[in-house]
């Protein structure tokens, strides 16, 4: 039988699957630790208690200036799913049955969950490169700020989609691991 798990398709999936969890982990940091809104108001407080009144809009800049640097590192992991998503396009494009819609639509009853599992992931995120790639290349591709807004929500919303399918992704390893006990999590490491 031909090998499933080859160099360049384990290189390709724990690209994808690194650069996904970095982008999800600076969202979280920029959500939570780093939130402008939330380091302003200590900014502001922790000013004030020592007697130095600064504005929100100061506070609000010094804290997005803190961010900053965090927040590039979206953009480091978006080249890296990128690059992923050059990866499977190639890998398509040898072989054009592997497209996962196609997998989805030919797979048989048992595997439906999770060749769809496997389709929605691709396709969402599909969205977020695109829609992520328009937000960062806005002035260039000749939109203006409020123009882009509704590509801003897209790709928010769309961060919940990605969300459930990798949930959904890791639970049904987790349980083919468990039940079958084939060793995939190690074949996708090491190849079969
Ligand atoms: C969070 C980011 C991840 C993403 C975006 C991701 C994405 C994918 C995708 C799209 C596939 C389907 C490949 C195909 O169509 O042939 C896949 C398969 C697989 N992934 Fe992931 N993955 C992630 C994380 C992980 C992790 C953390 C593990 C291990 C613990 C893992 C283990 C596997 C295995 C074993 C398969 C093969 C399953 C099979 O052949 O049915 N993945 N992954
Ligand atoms: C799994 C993939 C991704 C996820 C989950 C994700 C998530 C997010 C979220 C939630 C935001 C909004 C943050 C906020 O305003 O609070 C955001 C903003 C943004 N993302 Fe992504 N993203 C992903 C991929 C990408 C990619 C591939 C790019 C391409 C460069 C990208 C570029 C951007 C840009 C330019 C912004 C706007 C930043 C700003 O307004 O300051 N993202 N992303």
């Amino acid at each position: 039988m031909k090998p499933q798990f080859t160099l360049f398709y384990r290189i390709w999936h724990w690209t994808m699957a690194f650069s996904v969890i970095g982008l999800l982990g600076t969202v979280a940091l920029r959500k939570s630790f780093l939130s402008w809104r939330s380091n302003a108001e200590v900014i502001q407080t922790q000013l004030a208690s020592v007697g130095t009144d600064v504005s929100f809009e100061s506070a609000k800049m010094v804290a997005k200036a803190i961010r900053a640097p965090m927040w590039e590192w979206h953009y480091i992991f978006a080249l890296f799913l990128a690059i992923s998503i050059v990866m499977r396009l190639v890998m398509v494009f040898r072989d054009p049955k592997i497209f996962p819609l196609l997998v989805f639509i030919r797979a048989p009853k048992e595997e439906k969950l999770q060749r769809g599992t496997y389709f929605f992931l691709c396709f969402s995120l599909m969205v977020m490169a695109l829609s992520g790639g328009t937000l960062y290349f806005y002035e260039f591709l000749g939109f203006t700020k409020e123009g882009v807004h509704w590509v801003k929500e897209l790709h928010e919303n769309v961060m919940y989609a990605v969300l459930l399918f990798v949930s959904m992704h890791l639970a049904g390893v987790f349980r083919h691991e468990l039940v079958t006990k084939e060793g995939i999590v190690s074949k996708m490491i090491h190849g079969d």
